[in-house]
């Protein structure tokens, strides 16, 4: 952890920050001085040391890096063959990249609206949408917090339907006990330096299926089995061996990292919990949040801007996550013409949330900091 000892008020407190340090600098300079930058025929070994490592962390048969989580999410799509006629169901309120890889493919988005108190894909709404042409559904653990599994298994079993879980947020995140990711058919992860671990820029898919790994390896380098034979399409979709030895070293903290996230986010909760016109975020009692995100609700939608304004004055990368619905982005409007009150959960979250940091670098003068100056900017607001 960075020491707290420089920290003022005049020092800018970001949403989210890396923890790197000396097990990822020795590592990185391990790759360098090898020469071996890429795991392609068997060269560097950094990245299926990474794969093992995460693999058992989430319980998972198979990890496979990749150097994004799109690439991790376009990769499980083709794995299933997703292409033009087919639709998938996604939730409206994510990452424009959850749908936009779907939309590559040349199959259809169908949006589900979400539940509020997990702020993610509602299984009732899911059930509405499906059609014989349902591919796939992708739920998203958004800020962490894991969608509601159990519905949606038994709907895609019931009518053949691939889960992709969208897990880019959610590393350690579990569901009724087990990991996140390692529920549906695939699980993709982001390894983006926000996230819970990073590599720079990186990804990884988790799967029990044997086959279905095998497919994402072939994938992830032009659909090749063995040099120059090729026996399906694919892309380059290796993760670099500089980014998986970051890894290695991030996976060994991750369980440090997700206790500190949860300590933090304790805090703000013992501490924020009186203030009325919020909603502090939930819980479900099947739920173990990672707290990638620590996102509350303010009630008067017009007057969230007006505080996440006197937290950054304050200093504080108070965040909203995310603006605009997918469907209300330009491009989405432009394609498929989408008005507003299409998806009206979706649409309400996004006027409210606002995402305050409890990442594990915060410091203890930090998190006063921080909880004082909400206390002040949503005093306002009774
Ligand atoms: C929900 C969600 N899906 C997909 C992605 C894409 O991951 P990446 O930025 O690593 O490509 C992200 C990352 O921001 C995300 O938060």
């Amino acid at each position: 952890m960075p020491p707290p000892s420089s920290w003022s008020p005049n020092r800018f407190i970001p949403s989210n920050r890396p923890i790197l340090g000396a097990e990822e600098i020795a590592a990185v300079t391990e790759v360098l001085q090898s020469g071996m930058l890429t795991h392609k025929s068997g060269a560097g070994t950094y990245t299926l040391r990474f794969e093992e490592a995460f693999a058992k962390f989430v319980g998972a048969k198979h990890a496979i890096a990749v150097n994004s989580g799109t690439a991790a999410l376009h990769a499980a799509l083709l794995a299933f063959d997703v292409k033009p006629g087919d639709e998938v169901i996604a939730p409206s309120f994510s990452f424009i990249a959850t749908t936009n890889m779907v939309l590559l493919t040349g199959a259809k988005v169908v949006f589900a609206d979400i539940s509020m108190d997990t702020f993610n894909l509602d299984p009732e709404k899911v059930k509405a949408a499906i059609t014989p042409r349902t591919k796939a559904i992708i739920p998203v653990h958004l800020y962490g917090h894991p969608a509601n599994m159990d519905p949606l298994i038994e709907m895609a079993s019931k009518h053949d339907i691939r889960i992709i879980e969208d897990a880019c947020q959610a590393h350690g995140s579990k569901y009724r006990g087990q990991d996140v990711g390692t529920i549906g058919d695939v699980g993709c992860y982001s390894l983006y330096p926000s996230k819970v671990i990073t590599t720079g820029e990186g990804g990884l898919l988790t799967t029990n299926d044997e086959d279905l790994a095998e497919r994402l390896r072939q994938i992830r380098t032009h659909g090749e089995i063995k040099p120059y034979e090729y026996v399906q399409l694919g892309h380059n979709y290796r993760m670099p061996e500089i980014q998986a030895a970051i890894g290695l070293a991030q996976v060994n903290r991750l369980p440090e990292f997700l206790n500190a996230r949860k300590v933090n986010a304790k805090y703000l909760t013992k501490n924020l919990r009186d203030i009325e016109g919020i909603a502090l975020p939930n819980e479900a009692s099947w739920a173990t949040h990672n707290w990638y995100l620590y996102t509350i609700r303010i009630l008067s939608p017009r007057k969230r801007d007006v505080v996440q304004k006197a937290l950054h004055e304050a200093k504080i990368g108070a965040a909203v996550y995310y603006e605009v619905p997918l469907h209300l982005t330009p491009i989405y409007r432009k394609l498929f013409q989408y008005k507003e009150g299409f998806m009206p959960v979706s649409e309400q979250a996004a006027k409210e949330v606002l995402s305050l940091p409890v990442h594990p670098a915060l410091t203890e003068e930090e998190q006063e900091w921080i909880v004082q100056q909400s206390r002040q900017a949503l005093a306002q607001l009774g």
